[in-house]
This record gives structure tokens, sequence and C-alpha cells, in this order.
């Protein structure tokens, strides 16, 4: 090979990869935002509003509500209910859950059904009920109103004062006893 051949190889070998690494790179970055897409909402003065009316049952979501995510999940007909744990919206169960770990914070992440939590190795199921490790508590359901079809995070409504006190009850039984770390 003459030194003329040579660096032409190298030169469309170069140009190859860089194709191969760019088309990567695109597919990459396709995929993280196909699974970081955040749900459509609007956000203003402490609260986040959410349509809850395109969402789909079974598919995962997520929103941010003050500086904090927000899990939000329609049921699909085939998933438990659950009176104490579902947010109802215009007759669809919604699980709706803050992302913040009652052990120490941490942000637990949905895989198969249930919450992990990375930090200490805390599981939480998939109305977000503590199921192992240290978290003393359930995940906790951000206050709420429900507008309609609109979900909105970040004011008090009757339906979820009824859930705390649900929530409040279903802990005091559960924690008894758990101790941990
Ligand atoms: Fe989640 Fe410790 S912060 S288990």
């Amino acid at each position: 090979m003459t030194d003329e051949s040579r660096r032409v190889f190298l030169k469309n070998a170069g140009t190859a990869l860089g194709v191969t690494a760019a088309v990567g790179c695109g597919f990459s970055l396709y995929a993280m935002k196909r699974t970081w897409d955040p749900l459509p909402s609007v956000v203003a003065g402490g609260t986040t509003t959410v349509d809850t009316k395109p969402l789909l049952a079974g598919v995962p979501g997520q929103v941010e509500y003050r500086g904090k995510p927000v899990f939000i999940m329609k049921k699909t007909s085939t998933m438990t209910a659950n009176d104490d744990r579902d947010v109802v919206v215009d007759g669809a169960r919604f699980t709706v859950l803050l992302l913040d770990c009652t052990h120490l914070g941490c942000v637990p992440i949905w895989q198969h059904g249930v919450f992990h939590c990375a930090c200490h190795g805390g599981a939480f199921d998939g109305d977000g009920m503590h199921t192992f490790g240290p978290p003393p508590r359930p995940l906790e359901i951000p206050p709420f109103r429900i507008d309609g079809a609109r979900l909105i995070l970040g004011e008090e409504g009757p339906e979820y004062r009824q859930l705390r006190e649900a929530s409040l009850a279903l802990d005091s039984g559960q924690g008894e006893g758990q101790e941990f770390g």
C-alpha cells in the first residue's frame, strides 16, 4: 500500500467510525429521552397541574413538583384497586407518589412493579407501601386537588385529605414494631 492509498484508507476509516459513533450516540439519546420524557404538565406558583386525559394505563410517567419527582401512572383494569392509596381522577385510578424515600430521601426507581431504593436497599410495592429495608413509612402521596380530569399537585382537596387520613391509619398499623438500621 502506498503512502497516498494508506492516507485515503485511514481517512475513510475515520469518517466511517465517526458516523457510526454519531448514529449510536443519537440512538442512545433518543432512548434516554423516550425513557425520561416527563408527562405534560404546567408548573406555576408552587403547583404542578397534570392533564390526565391523554395518559395511558400502565405507562409510568413523571412530573416535577416543588423540585422533587412525582411518579404518576394510570392503573390498568388488571391492577389491584386500593381505595386507601389510589388517586381517582375522572373515574380512573392513578398511582401518584412522591419519589422521596422515607428513609433518607433518595429517589426510588420503578422496576417491574415495585420501587427500589438503591441507597440502602429499601423497597416499596406498587402502591408505595414499604415492604423491605429501612424505610419507616410508605412513599408519600403529595397534596392534590382534582378539577375535572386535571390533577393539581400542591393544593389540598377533600380527596387528598381523605387519603391522608387512610394512609396515616395504615401507617400506624404497619409501622409498629418495624425498627431498622
Ligand atoms: Fe432509601 Fe435509605 S434512603 S433506603
